[in-house]
């Protein structure tokens, strides 16, 4: 069982080392730093001091050996930084979040004892060499910081990471408030989902949403294919397509399933010179109709390039189907898919029935009953 934040036995003047997902290329996308927030000042209010623990991108660290000193070249820090993620949260907080790069956890502790601060934000620890590969030290110096240990990044609970998993071994170690939220939402439609149940799966790598399809093979209704992973289905059925995306590595998992009712692709394309880019007219409407009556709905990855303007109406078309249900249950995960609500227009509120999983591969290893590392050791 997983003891979550709120009811946590905290004591009184502790520090929380407080695992976030700051993996966002803009710190003008809120998305995920939004949901993490009710965590922050829930620690507040309990007058904790927090110090934040992320990664961001895939830096490659310098490191030749092992020293528990981070060393990256200029270009990765410059990129990869969470320095500006310091500024956007202490506006939002509305008290100071200091920025943390010393490179090596001695000084870090130093710079902590000293501030007057009570929130602090890391700098991105896959600029340590020891983060990716769980080391059982790095762990042990990481959670010498703080007095307990919680865990509100599910989008990155399926990376054995050392903020994610060893730390757990040395501290009172809890899950979050959004990580509460996300499993209870993905438990729900995987275990007590109503039907019909539907499926859209959609973006390029069909490879990574396989486990999902086997997972929910004989608990869905509809398994409703767009984007890249709709033309993968089609080549994998011999049907051509031209020079569109394909991922050939999935074509012998992803064919036993191909032929019953329940895959349905797509009947028409937007093409652009041998490309397809996106679900026509005719198969939004077809879809549409199983949205309609879908009771739950599961959707990762767009149906087609919606960044382009003349390939974004397949996406935009389900997502104006899913907001017309207003009674099914809905979870939608996977960066780009988030990203493409901006179709529906800055102002447009989700409504409650549909839940936003800040999960990209974290969301598909779960929905694939996969047991993930950052998960499993929460509980006790
Ligand atoms: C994500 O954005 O999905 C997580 O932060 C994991 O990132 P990673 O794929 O680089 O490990």
């Amino acid at each position: 069982m997983i003891t979550y934040l709120a009811s946590a036995p905290i004591k009184n003047n502790s520090v929380c080392l407080l695992r976030i997902d700051l993996n966002i290329e803009s710190p003008k996308d809120l998305f995920r730093l939004e949901s993490i927030i009710p965590t922050m000042e829930f620690l507040r209010k309990k007058k904790k001091r927090i110090v934040i623990l992320s990664h961001r991108g895939r830096p490659q660290s310098l490191q030749g050996i092992l020293n528990f000193e981070y060393r990256v070249s200029d270009e990765d820090k410059k990129k990869y930084t969470l320095k500006p993620f310091a500024n956007v949260l202490s506006n939002r907080m509305r008290e100071k979040v200091q920025f943390l790069d010393a490179v090596n956890i001695e000084d870090i502790k130093d710079e902590i004892q000293k501030s007057g601060a009570n929130i602090f934000l890391l700098e991105n620890l896959r600029f340590w060499k020891e983060e990716e590969i769980d080391s059982v030290e790095f762990g042990k110096r990481l959670a010498s910081i703080g007095d307990f240990y919680v865990n509100d990044a599910f989008a990155v609970s399926h990376r054995a990471n050392a903020s994610v998993s060893a730390i757990t071994r040395f501290l009172p170690s809890y899950g979050g408030l959004l990580l509460k939220k996300e499993l209870e939402n993905l438990d729900m439609v995987m275990h007590n989902s109503k039907h019909p149940l539907a499926i859209l799966i959609g973006g390029a790598k069909v490879i990574d949403k396989v486990g999902m399809v086997k997972f929910f093979w004989k608990k869905a209704d509809a398994f409703l294919f767009g984007g890249g992973s709709a033309n993968t289905c089609l080549a994998a059925r011999g049907i051509p397509v031209g020079s569109s995306l394909v991922d050939e590595k999935a074509f012998d998992d992803i064919r036993p399933y191909l032929a019953s009712i329940k895959i349905h692709l797509p009947v028409d394309m937007e093409v652009l010179e041998g490309k397809i880019l996106d679900i026509g007219a005719k198969t939004v409407s077809e879809y549409a109709k199983v949205i309609a009556r879908a009771k739950t709905i599961i959707w990762n990855g767009p149906m087609g390039l919606f960044e382009k303007k003349k390939f974004s109406h397949g996406t935009e078309g389900i997502w104006k189907a899913i907001l017309k249900n207003k009674k099914a249950m809905v979870i939608v995960g996977g960066g780009e898919t988030l990203a493409s609500l901006k179709l529906l227009g800055a102002k447009r509120k989700v409504p409650k029935n549909i839940f936003l999983s800040t999960g990209g591969g974290a969301m598909l290893a779960y929905l694939s009953g996969e047991k993930l590392p950052g998960i499993e050791v929460l509980k006790k």
